[in-house]
């Protein structure tokens, strides 16, 4: 199935509205509260439109309500049957402390076509479409990723740059880029938008790589598809409830490492607008009584790929 504009159109407006929602806890510092107004904008509006959706990636599951939880059911069940992966607020901590990067995020498909993923973490690498696919991998040695890259884009290893998030975890890769004296750029959170900078070369990130969220490595993947760009993830599954979720969830092999086509099948919308600005997007203004916003639109089938958008609501 392809998607049509208003139906684009429609999702760009659901994570606007919840942009708009958080607009009043930027900087008051409770990462709770701002993540339930945007919840609960996008719960309630995504219940008004006419489709048939599914929560495949959400916060948590049915007992933390009242997050959107996996295997919610939304809409009014009269349109199109489509699996819908959710952040509403990613980056919570940049909202209450009013830092850049914060976002609203979601993702669509068709039914079946968006990976179901548990909330766990993951291991990543997000590379350019200037890459060639078999340049990198989660099994190969750090350096090594590195040095294909370098080779792919020929460049010199000074002129790589590296995005990673700012983790106790990653020391050791750390480590290892020091001494291949490549450029870090080490974020204290929001690794959606992190990945996103391999999109496009104005962002100088050669590569983003490191263990972050597996919800939020699904849904950057799903904006990735379409700017024809390489992703790779592998679940980490650490506690047994971890691993008998995973299984209860279909996935089989625990160490499988998953390309970009098998999280993403299909047609697929990605949406993500600014609450505080950041390389990307804008974040929310309100002046002379009316909210602007801007909003990441990307949809793989069909010629409006990127679509930076401004909304207004008075
Ligand atoms: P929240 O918006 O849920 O706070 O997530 C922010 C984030 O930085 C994600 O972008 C990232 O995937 C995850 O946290 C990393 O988790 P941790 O902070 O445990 O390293």
């Amino acid at each position: 199935m392809l998607f049509d504009k208003k139906l684009i159109d429609n999702f760009a407006s659901i994570t606007s509205n919840a942009a708009i929602a958080c607009y009043n806890y930027i900087g008051k510092n409770d990462k709770k509260i701002a993540d339930k107004a945007a919840t609960d904008s996008m719960r309630n509006n995504l219940n008004k439109m006419d489709i048939d959706g599914k929560i495949v990636i959400g916060e948590g599951e049915l007992d933390q309500a009242p997050m959107l939880y996996i295997g919610e059911k939304l809409g009014t069940g009269k349109g199109p049957s489509l699996d819908i992966a959710v952040d509403p607020l990613e980056g919570t901590n940049f909202a209450a402390k009013n830092l850049p990067g914060a976002l609203s995020v979601l993702a669509v498909t068709s039914k079946g076509k968006l990976f179901h993923a548990p909330e766990t973490y993951m291991e990543k690498i997000a590379v350019g479409k200037d890459v060639p696919n078999d340049a990198t991998d989660l099994d190969y040695p750090i350096e090594k990723n590195i040095k294909n890259i370098a080779d792919a884009k020929n460049k010199d290893l000074s002129e790589i740059t590296v995005c990673l998030l700012d983790r106790p975890r990653h020391k050791e890769i750390i480590k290892k880029l020091k001494k291949i004296k490549v450029n870090l750029k080490l974020i204290s959170d929001g690794d959606i938008s992190g990945a996103l900078l391999v999109t496009n070369s104005k962002y100088n990130v050669d590569i983003f790589v490191g263990i972050g969220g597996g919800p939020e490595g699904v849904l950057a993947a799903s904006a990735l598809d379409s700017f024809n760009c390489k992703f790779q993830g592998r679940f980490l599954f650490k506690t047994e409830k971890d691993i008998s979720r995973a299984k209860s969830m279909g996935i089989a092999d625990l160490n499988k490492k998953y390309n970009l086509n098998e999280i993403v099948k299909g047609d697929s919308i990605f949406c993500a607008t600014g609450i505080t600005s950041s390389e990307l997007v804008e974040g929310v203004k309100f002046e002379n009584g009316t909210f602007l916003t801007e909003t990441l639109v990307t949809h793989k089938n069909s010629i409006i790929s990127i679509v930076k958008k401004k909304v207004a609501i008075t």
